[in-house]
């Protein structure tokens, strides 16, 4: 695999991208929205000059890396020699059906499609085109240039050399693969939802506040991160999209996302991304006021 095409250049997708080039790829690095992409060569910039500081990268292969890295708003065009298509699109059902059945039009019939959602069925997706034993999931962490983990989904048809081109690949990136088969939610968020959920609902019945929260899970149980602050990393609007998709999938009211979680996504707080959600992030991560009156009284 030489060309890697990277759809979508939000949070995963400038980390994968990052990532690919880093490790000798070629990327192209496609979104609908301009100033996405060029927010997102900003961002790899900016992280490519952490890793220079931290001197485990030289000025000299950052430039490379850099270099590795072409941006397109055409689909056709950035798909049509790539040898892997990794999607990282908004988490909506309807858009990745729409990607790739497009991707599936333009891309050579020996790529490997691979999807980056946090939730959404390998299995439908894959349904789509015309080469399901060639679909599959690549559920990379955020931040994706630190965090280890690739969760590899095999969908209902995903073939065995798929599989195992794709785990491969990953470790080529330095990334641990862990194969799980398709399930909503798959294994990483299975759990972490429900929990993610939990901490939200204790701040909603007035348990604890915020940094109480985190901190318990912090100091407590030596979570890096406490669920209010992971979540506000994550984007609140993800947290809600997967919740949606475990609690469909599964039927079982236990996934219910928590209303303050849907008010919040409502009123467009979405953490990190839109500079408040738990945290308001215009002078460094401070516990938000803004909840409390979505609090259930
Ligand atoms: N945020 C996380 O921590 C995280 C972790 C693992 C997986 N994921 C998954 O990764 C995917 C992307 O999430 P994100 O947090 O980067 O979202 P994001 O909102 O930060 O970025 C999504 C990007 O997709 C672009 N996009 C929308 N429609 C498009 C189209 N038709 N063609 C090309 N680009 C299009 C948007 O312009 C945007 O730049 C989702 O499936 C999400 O579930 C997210």
């Amino acid at each position: 695999m030489k060309i890697i095409a990277v759809i979508g250049s939000g949070t995963m997708g400038n980390g994968i991208a990052h990532t690919f080039a880093q490790f000798g790829y070629q990327v192209n690095l496609i979104d609908i929205n301009v100033e996405a992409l060029q927010k997102a060569l900003k961002t790899i910039e900016k992280n490519l000059d952490r890793q220079v500081q931290k001197e485990t990268l030289s000025e000299t292969e950052k430039q490379e890396t850099l270099a590795r890295i072409n941006i397109f708003t055409d689909m056709k065009e950035g798909v049509v020699q790539a040898d892997l298509v990794v999607e990282a699109a908004t988490e909506q059902l309807d858009l990745k059906l729409k990607i790739f059945r497009e991707v599936d039009i333009f891309a050579p019939p020996h790529t490997i499609i691979a999807s980056n959602t946090s939730s959404i069925s390998i299995t439908q997706i894959a349904a789509v085109t015309n080469r399901g034993s060639q679909v599959i999931g690549m559920h990379f962490m955020n931040p994706v240039p630190v965090m280890q983990l690739v969760e590899v989904i095999r969908g209902y048809a995903t073939s065995d050399e798929t599989t195992a081109a794709v785990m491969e690949l990953s470790v080529k990136l330095a990334k641990k693969p862990v194969e799980v088969n398709d399930y909503p939610g798959f294994v990483a968020n299975r759990i972490l939802m429900p929990m993610i959920n939990e901490a939200i609902a204790t701040l909603y019945e007035g348990v604890a506040g915020v940094s109480e929260i985190d901190t318990v899970m912090k100091l407590g149980m030596a979570h890096p991160m406490g669920p209010l602050q992971l979540a506000d990393f994550i984007g609140l609007d993800v947290c809600l999209a997967i919740l949606k998709v475990l609690h469909d999938g599964f039927g079982n009211p236990k996934y219910a996302p928590c209303p303050l979680l849907v008010n919040m996504v409502m009123a467009g707080k979405k953490g990190i991304k839109s500079g408040e959600g738990f945290y308001n992030y215009a002078d460094g991560p401070k516990a938000a006021k803004v909840a409390s009156k979505f609090l259930r009284a």
